[in-house]
């Protein structure tokens, strides 16, 4: 970007909701793993919340087959509301309210089958059109002063071009996940050099990992139009982003505060105990309960 062009808004993002969720079976069989609940919200009002308090305008989601619960968590409950209203349960009915996205903000697309990350982004090509876009995972929820999304548009709003965010893990577990190769610091950022998926530690360009958080040009699409299956016979977005960085900037942004991976069982639970520490109604006899459940255990 030259320092005098101001880079496009992001006012779309999406949300690839339509994977199968194996590592949470038997809960995922009928269920989405985005409507699993950390506390009392499903994983999916988490990143809702976060991509409006960013101020994402326009909300995509991909979803696939058994799926449909998650547009009817994002209606109007009518009968739901009615009953709250008429039992004068106005929290509950508050709640509710703050929690939807206004008419005509959220639109449906289906991935048909799960070929893969790339494949679920590529099916919100319509929607999103000629311009840059976020891009949320829902199982990757994240704790911080600032939301992780909101820390990246400040960034972006510096650099322009293709945002990742990304967390340090200890260096000796870089083969759990997605790593990038850094370069020189810009701003809150660095400029990304490389990206490589689960290397062994002496192999990993850094500690940083991909925690699920991205603002991308829309020049992702033509790449991922072109259905090149990789890891898993999949169409891999970081396969189509490490192509596009051949030819366009790239920068990791390290998120300040904590990613969970609720799509693992660890991540999920770690999420549930902190999350439910920091709400004022629970946090002493959750607290509680828990280090008497630890004493038992003997842990
Ligand atoms: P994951 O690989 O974590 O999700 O994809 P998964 O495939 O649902 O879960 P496991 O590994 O089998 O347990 C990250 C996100 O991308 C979406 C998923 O819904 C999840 O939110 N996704 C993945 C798609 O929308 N389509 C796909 O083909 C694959």
């Amino acid at each position: 970007m030259r320092n005098h062009d101001v880079p496009a808004p992001i006012r779309k993002a999406v949300f690839p909701v339509a994977g199968l969720g194996t590592r949470f079976l038997p809960a995922t069989k009928a269920m989405p793993k985005e409507m699993l609940t950390v506390v009392d919200r499903p994983l999916i009002q988490y990143v809702v919340d976060e991509a409006r308090d960013a101020g994402i305008e326009h909300f995509i989601m991909v979803t696939g087959r058994n799926k449909a619960v998650i547009e009817d968590h994002f209606d109007i409950a009518y009968e739901l509301e009615a009953t709250l209203k008429e039992r004068n349960k106005t929290a509950a009915l508050d709640g509710l309210r703050r929690d939807q996205v206004g008419g005509g903000e959220m639109t449906f697309t289906r991935q048909q089958e799960p070929l893969g990350l790339g494949h679920a982004v590529w099916c919100a090509r319509e929607i999103v059109g000629n311009e840059p876009f976020a891009v949320i995972l829902p199982d990757m929820i994240m704790r911080g002063e600032t939301s992780c999304l909101d820390q990246m548009l400040k960034t972006y709003h510096e650099t322009g071009g293709n945002l990742i965010s990304v967390e340090e893990c200890d260096p000796s577990e870089t083969a759990s996940y997605g790593i990038v190769g850094i370069g020189e610091a810009v701003g809150n950022a660095y400029r990304m050099t490389s990206m490589v998926e689960k290397p062994k530690p002496e192999d990993a360009p850094s500690n940083f990992y991909i925690t699920g958080r991205y603002i991308l040009q829309p020049e992702i699409f033509a790449l991922l139009a072109e259905g090149r299956r990789g890891a898993g016979n999949e169409i891999q977005l970081t396969d189509a982003m490490l192509r596009l960085l051949e030819t366009h900037p790239f920068y990791a942004c390290p998120f300040r505060g904590r990613t969970y991976d609720c799509g693992s069982k660890l991540g999920f639970l770690a999420a549930n105990v902190a999350f439910a520490l920091e709400r004022d109604e629970l946090a002493a006899d959750f607290a509680a309960e828990a280090r008497a459940l630890l004493e038992a255990a003997g842990r």
